[in-house]
């Protein structure tokens, strides 16, 4: 299992701002965003079940007004952020979860299936 750094603790605050990151999942790159909530840290890939949009509503922001609830911009689907789980709207089930290890400080997500580090190549 390969730890993959997401962010220092800090930048994660309950109910604020996300932090994006990519990964691969099923083989395709995919958008994910990490968030805290009730002091522990989730991340979702960044596709609405509605319709495979990013769901943000501004840069990195996810969360509703209340800090309660992550909310899809384009039709308002409502997910709760400890489980991605629909709560409202037009989703069709929930979020899909990246696991987080969040240790000394970081947080990190965890390259397991169907998960995968994205490569970088560089031409030479
Ligand atoms: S695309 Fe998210 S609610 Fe429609």
């Amino acid at each position: 299992m390969a730890l993959q750094r997401v962010c220092r603790s800090e930048e994660l605050l309950d109910g604020r701002q996300a932090v994006p990151f990519d990964v691969l999942y099923d083989h395709q790159p995919v958008r994910a965003f990490a968030v805290r909530h009730a002091g522990r840290v989730y991340a979702y890939l960044n596709r609405c079940t509605h319709v495979a949009m990013e769901m943000d509503w501004q840069p990195d922001r996810f969360f509703d007004d209340t800090g309660q609830w992550l909310l899809c911009a384009s039709h308002g689907a409502a997910y709760a952020p400890d489980t991605g789980e629909c709560v409202g709207g037009p989703c069709r089930g929930g979020l899909v979860a990246v696991p987080l290890t969040e240790r000394d400080g970081v947080v990190y997500w965890r390259a397991e299936p169907p998960f995968e580090r994205i490569e970088f190549w560089k031409n030479v």
